[in-house]
């Protein structure tokens, strides 16, 4: 039988401060990294009802607080309000979004008629009531008779994972179906491409959804000039070695130029943790990667187009069901070991720090040996330069390069070229296949070189317990050569640095198989 689980209500008690808005240097962003106590999928509309409110509930807990900082902007992550559950329960939390190609709408304004949407009419006053921009994921309903839709599921209607923009009025400013599903047997693809852009008083950008930061679509519009970066919501697959959470979405921001302001849902027995708001110059402007069980609010300020910040700020809030404190100590949760990827669901998700491990079964592998060295190795035409001084050691290392088919997300399937240096041990007789994310062995050198077919490069440094590698401890860059792109990156250390991961991932979108597309 389905139980609600009772647990206080947050209860926070937040003066209301004058908000400073944007300014000509920057504007100010928060994520919610929001866990979510009733992830349950329910029987009975009561029950979703109530799990729409609990959430939200939370919701508004967090909104209060970031408005207190002088939010302008707050990203809630994917499957926040209710978790993703079949088709038949997912329609239960369905409301029908306005188009605001057709209609400029506040739901706040009209509680009349959103009077059985509380999710729209809850997040229009949040966005109304402190004067800031709301993005939050929810579900959006068509009807396909009503809609002139020909390609329409045999029960006559589109249930579409959806992003909702809102502005500082309450006004619905985007209404994003995302366009690369990952799975979600309750969801529908969107059925054309969507106009993800949105204008603020402090500039412009795109809204996307989890999966589509992986895929070409994205890159095509953030090369529009005027976008200045990407607000997204997510429920990430944490995959070792470089495809964790922050760890890409910063090699994201950095490889494309644009800010990524990215809200994660945590819930890491199902493989996700990790929200954060990276700049492409700076990097991590603010993150979190901690599988405690903690909502977290993160808010940072962001330089606007052409500034540098003279004040750097940033926080980061926890929000329990006793109050709200300052957080330090980021990252003293993560084991040292994870448990393995599985597919049954973990009885407890939320303290189980779970992870997929990327098959290194297709790439080239040469174990690192000796205290120092210059290693070349080459995969499918591809060669990549490895520089490296280490002071002990002692455990295993591999220097890995792959050009081809990325295949360890079947039946998602995509173009990758990387070169990398990593931190595993073998396991199922793989030599490197098991990703520990503690070392000893401390480097104070490295430098990988590569030539790519495509600009695309994302770079990362992650050392014990995922931390980020400062930025200021390690260059990078992508040079245009004649035809091709040469990519570096280097370390370095006088005191050393444990390091899990160095990789520069190339991202080969024109050979991406068409049929991982929209
Ligand atoms: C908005 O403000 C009104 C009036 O203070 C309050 O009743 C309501 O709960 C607030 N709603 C949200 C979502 O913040
Ligand atoms: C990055 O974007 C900024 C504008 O936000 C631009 O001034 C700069 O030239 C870009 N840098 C590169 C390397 O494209
Ligand atoms: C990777 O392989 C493809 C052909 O499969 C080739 O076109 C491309 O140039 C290779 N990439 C590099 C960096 O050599
Ligand atoms: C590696 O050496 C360090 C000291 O240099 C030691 O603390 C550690 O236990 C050793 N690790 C292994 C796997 O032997
Ligand atoms: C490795 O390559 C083989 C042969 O091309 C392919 O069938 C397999 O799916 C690849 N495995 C992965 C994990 O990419
Ligand atoms: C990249 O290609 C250029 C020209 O062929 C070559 O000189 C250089 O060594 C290559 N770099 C790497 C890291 O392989």
């Amino acid at each position: 039988m389905w139980t609600i689980p009772i647990v206080l209500l947050v209860v926070l008690l937040v003066a209301p401060t004058p908000v400073q808005p944007a300014t000509d240097e920057y504007f100010t962003a928060a994520v919610f990294e929001f866990v979510q106590l009733y992830d349950y999928c329910p029987e009975t509309q009561e029950q979703a009802d109530e799990i729409v409110r609990r959430n939200l509930n939370s919701y508004k807990a967090a909104a209060e607080l970031a408005a207190a900082q002088g939010a302008d902007l707050i990203a809630f992550p994917e499957y926040g309000i209710f978790p993703e559950c079949s088709r038949e329960i997912t329609k239960m939390f369905l409301e029908i979004v306005p188009d605001p190609s057709a209609v400029r709408e506040a739901p706040c304004d009209f509680p009349e008629k959103y009077q059985n949407m509380p999710q729209l009419y809850t997040l229009s006053c949040m966005a109304k009531n402190h004067s800031m921009y709301v993005q939050a994921n929810t579900g959006d309903l068509m009807m396909c008779e009503e809609t002139k839709i020909t390609q329409c599921p045999k029960d006559g209607r589109l249930q579409l994972n959806t992003n909702v923009v809102f502005d500082r009025e309450g006004a619905v400013v985007t209404r994003y179906h995302k366009e690369h599903l990952w799975g979600e047997e309750g969801m529908d693809m969107a059925v054309e491409k969507q106009n993800p852009i949105f204008k603020t008083d402090f500039g412009t950008f795109a809204t996307f959804v989890c999966f589509d930061v992986v895929l070409a679509r994205i890159i095509e519009v953030i090369e529009e000039p005027e976008v200045d970066g990407v607000v997204f919501s997510t429920m990430w697959e944490n995959s070792a070695p470089l495809f964790t959470s922050v760890q890409y979405f910063q090699s994201w921001a950095m490889g494309n130029n644009a800010s990524l302001i990215a809200a994660d849902i945590q819930l890491p027995g199902q493989l996700a943790v990790g929200s954060g708001i990276f700049h492409a110059k700076e990097g991590a402007l603010v993150y979190t990667y901690d599988p405690d069980g903690i909502s977290k609010l993160l808010v940072a300020r962001v330089p606007r187009r052409g500034h540098k910040l003279k004040e750097p700020k940033a926080s980061i809030t926890a929000i329990t069901h006793d109050g709200t404190y300052k957080w330090s100590h980021d990252g003293d949760d993560v084991p040292y070991e994870t448990v393995h990827s599985a597919h049954y669901h973990l009885k407890d998700d939320l303290h189980h720090n779970r992870y997929h491990e990327t098959d290194l079964v297709n790439y080239t592998l040469v174990q690192l040996t000796s205290p120092r060295d210059r290693l070349t190795t080459c995969n499918n035409g591809m060669c990549c330069t490895l520089d490296y001084s280490i002071e002990n050691l002692n455990e295993t290392f591999y220097f890995a390069v792959y050009n081809g088919t990325q295949g360890s997300f079947p039946p998602l399937f995509w173009c990758e070229e990387d070169c990398m240096l990593v931190r595993c041990d073998p396991r199922n007789d793989k030599p490197c296949s098991n990703f520990p994310l503690l070392t000893k062995n401390v480097f104070h050198h490295l430098s990988l070189r590569a030539n790519y077919s495509t600009p695309f490069v994302y770079p990362s440094v992650v050392s014990n317990r995922m931390r980020l590698v400062p930025r200021r401890q390690w260059e990078w860059g992508v040079d245009r050569k004649h035809g091709y792109y040469e990519s570096f990156l280097n370390f370095h250390s006088e005191k050393g640095q444990d390091i899990l991961a160095v990789g520069l991932k190339g991202r080969c979108y024109k050979r991406d198989p068409p049929a991982s597309f929209f």
